[in-house]
């Protein structure tokens, strides 16, 4: 297991608490895998996580 991180999945990382719990797990220092139907938002929210510097 060396080396290897653990992977947080977020499910209706989109909007609302979803959304809002991947912000505080990425503070946290947890590697994200977000999952949701609107790509678009999806993305929003990983570019903004990846302008954070904390992913
Ligand atoms: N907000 C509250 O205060 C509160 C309180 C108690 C309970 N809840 C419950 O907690 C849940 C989330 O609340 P929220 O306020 O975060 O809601 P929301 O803002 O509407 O977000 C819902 C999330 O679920 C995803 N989703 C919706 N339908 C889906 C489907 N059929 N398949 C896959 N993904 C689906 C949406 O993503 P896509 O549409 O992009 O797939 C979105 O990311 C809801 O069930 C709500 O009733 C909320």
């Amino acid at each position: 297991m060396s080396g290897l991180r653990p992977v947080t999945i977020i499910t209706g990382a989109s909007a609302g608490i979803g959304a809002a719990l991947a912000r505080v797990f990425v503070r946290n220092g947890h590697v994200l895998a977000l999952v949701a139907r609107r790509e678009d938002r999806l993305h929003a929210l990983a570019d903004e996580i990846a302008a954070s510097g904390r992913w």
